[in-house]
């Protein structure tokens, strides 16, 4: 909790390497292959909501919320420009109200990297994954990886063996390979670290079977 006025700082300052108005790559791709169909999708730490608005784009129902007030008011400008609309909220893992029903989806990109470094944000965010999915919803999550160290320039890392456990009691893996992330650094020049893109089912009666059709 302690670092959430310097999220909203970094936006201020432009100190965002990770922020870029297209839509994630590995999003569109997991959607293209999934079949999933258009329902509520839930986006943690939306950042300036570019890839809120791919979800919208593509006739999901969206919820996202992000920590910094800044990030929030940059992806309702997005949406408004795109003449689309979501329930976007500034708010933190921790104190997030009520989201209603259960999401089928849930993205993050590179939001469950930064909240592993702290067990407390880990645990809120654990609290938050059992309250907004049900049996059968499915979590992508793009996270740093460790295979490839970084000094100071990169992403939190995680590795393979945390992602295949971490989450292992209520969501089974479905999916993990590396991909790169598309960022930048300081002076602007183009920079795509190694990450993971993690994709998760939870677990429970019938779960699979809900999920597999759209899944190939
Ligand atoms: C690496 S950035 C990624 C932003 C966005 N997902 C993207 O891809 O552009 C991490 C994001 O997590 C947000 N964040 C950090 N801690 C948070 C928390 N406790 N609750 C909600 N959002 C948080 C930050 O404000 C920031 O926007």
């Amino acid at each position: 909790m302690g670092a959430m006025p310097d999220w909203n700082q970094r936006y201020l300052d432009g100190d965002t390497p990770w922020d870029h108005d297209e839509p994630s790559g590995e999003l569109r791709r997991v959607l293209d292959a999934s079949g999933l169909s258009p329902g509520r999708a839930l986006e943690i730490g939306c950042g300036t909501g570019v890839n809120a608005l791919e979800l919208a784009r593509r006739g999901f129902a969206v919820t996202a919320f992000d920590v910094a007030p800044r990030a929030v008011d940059r992806a309702r400008a997005r949406f408004a420009a795109a003449g689309l609309s979501a329930d976007l909220r500034v708010a933190s893992v921790h104190d997030v109200g009520d989201l209603g029903a259960p999401f089928p989806f849930v993205f993050d990109r590179g939001v469950y990297h930064v909240l592993q470094r702290e067990p407390a944000d880990l645990a809120a965010l654990h609290a938050l994954l059992e309250r907004v999915t049900e049996p059968g919803s499915l979590w992508l999550s793009l996270a740093g990886n460790a295979n490839e160290p970084n000094e100071d320039a990169g992403p939190p890392t995680v590795g393979a063996p945390q992602l295949a456990s971490e989450f292992d009691e209520r969501f089974e893996l479905v999916d993990l390979h590396e991909i790169r992330f598309r960022a930048h650094l300081d002076d602007g020049t183009p920079f795509a670290p190694l990450a993971w893109s993690v994709l998760r089912r939870r677990r429970g009666a019938g779960a699979a079977a809900r999920t597999s059709d759209a899944l190939g």
